[in-house]
């Protein structure tokens, strides 16, 4: 599973790269308005000194219509660099956005997808990287695994070199099956990512090691 985290907030960024295995950061307007009025470029740059170039940076674009989206990822690329991942959500404009910008060579993340349909027509237009929300598809009663499952089985069947990044998590589950279902990256937002070692097992666990250490050495270290 390779992890690559859903936020813009750059202290939980810098926690995490201190212990979990960080592919990348993905962010998107939403993400971006939880960090108040920041400067974006600034901002993404920031993040990008924080990651370095060998993870990946997935950034959205604002705009709805094709002109605006292709001038949006220009716009990225120029001021922040051309290694980032461009986030486009998979609409007829969308779709036609990154047409265009695979023509150009961007490297693209194709993402607001609810459906197979979508994910299959972003597959052929060879997208980096497919982003099927998996907890809002299960609000709408549609099952994200089974979706996940059959957009991995189409990738694998024409040797596609498009990659799952399951999004859209609500509780650590929703990723294992994400997982298990076929998505290879998943990016996870900070409320999910602070339950992963948050099991009072685990603390205990270290506490008895510590104690049953302590009871016949003491302070004695290695
Ligand atoms: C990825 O970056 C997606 O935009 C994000 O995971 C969507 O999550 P949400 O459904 O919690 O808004």
């Amino acid at each position: 599973m390779k992890l690559i985290i859903d936020t813009a907030n750059i202290e939980k960024i810098k926690d995490y790269l201190t212990y979990l295995p960080v592919d990348g950061v993905t962010t998107n307007p939403s993400i971006l308005k939880k960090e108040g009025s920041i400067e974006f470029v600034n901002h993404m740059k920031e993040i990008r000194s924080l990651i370095g170039k060998e993870k990946s940076l997935h950034i959205q674009t604002i705009a709805e219509d094709y002109e605006g989206m292709i001038k949006d990822a220009r716009k990225i690329v120029d001021l922040i660099d051309r290694e980032v991942y461009i986030k486009i959500p998979v609409s007829k404009d969308g779709l036609a956005a990154i047409k265009t910008l695979k023509a150009e060579g961007f490297n693209i993340t194709a993402t607001a997808i609810y459906s197979e349909i979508q994910a299959l027509l972003a597959t052929e237009l060879e997208a980096d990287y497919l982003a099927p929300y998996v907890n809002r598809m299960s609000n709408l009663n549609t099952d994200p695994y089974k979706v996940i499952s059959n957009i991995s089985r189409n990738i694998s069947a024409t040797n596609s070199d498009t990659c799952i990044l399951a999004a859209s998590f609500k509780n650590v589950g929703q990723v294992l099956k994400a997982v298990q279902a076929g998505s290879t990256h998943v990016t996870v937002g900070t409320d999910v990512i602070d339950v992963f070692l948050a099991n009072a097992n685990i603390t205990k666990a270290v506490n008895d090691f510590g104690n049953d250490w302590e009871a016949v050495h003491g302070n004695f270290e290695i």
